[in-house]
């Protein structure tokens, strides 16, 4: 076997390193669930972890994780020392600010000095734009670097100038050979390193394409290891694909301190930023930008944007106070019911669950005595924002009703709660923030669910509170 190696002749200087890794541990390669990341030992069409088919992806360990597995398993490392939680010194992480709000919202209130970050989404999503615009601000006070697999450096000077931003002070350096990478920032190292992107950087002794799970996973813990070691501040971009994953995310979300989501949608200009993991902060926060012809805009009050503008009502459209992240926003949802006597009817649900119609609908039938099931019911939730919590239940089945009655609903109205499976209204978080907020929109009513209704009454604002689903049709 050692000879067939040798004699194709690819290997032949590193036969020593090959004979010893190979005796030392009997498998260099593992494999990897591009979903989950859970390593295994032999391949299988089902991860036994995550339970997602055919995403298993070998991956060769490099010889010197390979010696290092081995010794470890042998306890031979040096002693270390434990300390007490108590003891251990505790100093807020120093950060720096972006430059953009918004931005410093999703990061907890601004990039830990010495973390890494990965921003993820689709090609298009404004990922390379935000980052140019951010970096070029900060080169002015930080020594930064701008790595690019992608663009050229002249396409990247070009959009800088076309968008006006200071150029001055911004490093950037066209390579795709994590090696040649390397070699350059540890000679010069920046305070803040960003890689565009980390699926086309590759190392060469490794024999799988760029952007491979792999490559990919022995890149960016490369470059981790860097930006801990020295206090850098590690931005990687990495790219999403239609069926929301890549090789990388998953597998690189464990290594890093910050996972960050640039969400578009086909249609809007608006880009959404959210945090899927943060070690320094909350999840789930969100950002919200605009993709203008001068750059990334950010919106510090995404409420106004959302609420279509028109003054005129029609029937089907409420509007509701959604939570954020750590802010409320307001948003518009749209249902159309459309009478069906030949075939089953349809459901389409954009930007809510599916399945919570599904429920919503029984509920309805169940609770309310009000049958929908010869009715095609659309929902949609206005300017492209995905609603992932159940304050919108409540809303979406006024809409739904007040689609099929042709009956408007005030377009001073807002509503928001969840919809139990006996009929009853339950609270959700952050009521009175939510209802502060649409009186600062100028809402004047509000339907609510018993739980949530406000303890001192709100200027301005007069605030229905139902105990159950049948209360709340009522009052409207
Ligand atoms: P880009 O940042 O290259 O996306 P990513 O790096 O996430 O793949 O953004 C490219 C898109 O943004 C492209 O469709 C054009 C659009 N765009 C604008 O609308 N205005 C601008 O000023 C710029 C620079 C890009
Ligand atoms: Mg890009």
């Amino acid at each position: 076997m050692l000879h067939s190696v040798a004699f194709k002749g690819k290997h032949f200087s590193t036969l020593a390193t090959i004979f010893r890794d190979h005796k030392l541990a009997k498998s260099k390669s593992a494999f990897v669930c591009t979903d989950c990341g859970a390593d295994h030992s032999k391949w299988q069409g089902q991860c036994t972890a995550c339970n997602a088919w055919n995403t298993l992806s070998e991956i060769r360990l490099s010889s010197a994780t390979a010696a290092r597995k081995a010794k470890s398993s042998g306890f031979a490392g040096s002693l270390s020392t434990s300390q007490r939680l108590s003891e251990i010194d505790v100093a807020e992480e120093p950060r720096i600010s972006s430059g953009f709000a918004e931005l410093d919202r999703v990061f907890g209130g601004g990039i830990v000095i010495g973390s890494a970050v990965l921003i993820g989404g689709e090609p298009g999503a404004g990922k390379s734009t935000l980052l140019l615009q951010m970096m070029c601000q900060l080169a002015k006070s930080q020594k930064s670097l701008y790595v690019t697999g992608e663009e050229s450096p002249q396409q990247i000077a070009l959009r800088a100038r076309r968008l006006d931003l200071p150029t001055e002070h911004l490093s950037v350096m066209a390579e795709t050979s994590l090696d040649a990478i390397m070699a350059s920032i540890d000679k010069d190292p920046p305070k803040i390193l960003v890689v565009d992107s980390i699926q086309v950087i590759y190392r060469e002794d490794i024999s799988s394409a760029p952007g491979s799970v792999s490559q990919v996973r022995e890149c960016a813990a490369e470059l981790v290891r860097f930006a801990k070691q020295r206090g850098t501040i590690l931005i990687l971009v990495g790219h999403v694909t239609k069926e929301g994953s890549l090789a990388g995310p998953k597998v690189l979300e464990h290594m890093i301190d910050c996972s960050l989501v640039l969400d578009s949608s086909d249609d809007s200009r608006y880009r959404m930023l959210r945090s899927r993991k943060n070690r320094f902060g909350a999840v789930n926060e969100l950002g919200v930008f605009a993709m203008t012809d001068t750059g990334m805009k950010e919106v510090s009050n995404p409420s106004a944007i959302f609420l279509s503008r028109n003054e005129s009502t029609s029937s089907g459209s409420i509007v509701t106070s959604v939570w954020e992240g750590s802010r409320p926003l307001l948003v518009e949802i749209q249902a159309l019911a459309d009478s069906n006597q030949y075939q089953n009817p349809r459901r389409v649900v954009v930007g809510l669950e599916a399945n919570r119609l599904a429920m919503l609908v029984a509920v309805l039938h169940r609770h309310a005595g009000i049958a929908v099931g010869d009715q095609d019911i659309f929902l949609n939730v206005v300017g492209g924002v995905r609603i992932t919590e159940t304050g919108a239940d409540l809303p979406a089945i006024l809409a739904i009703l007040s689609s099929m009655r042709e009956r408007e609903i005030p377009r001073d109205l807002i509503a928001f709660g969840e919809v139990g499976l006996a009929g009853e209204l339950r609270p959700v978080s952050n009521g009175q923030d939510r209802l502060k907020e649409a009186v600062k929109q100028g809402f004047t009513r509000a339907i609510v669910p018993y739980a949530n209704r406000p303890q001192n009454a709100i200027k301005g604002m007069t605030v229905v509170a139902a105990k159950t689903l049948v209360e709340a049709v009522e009052a409207i």
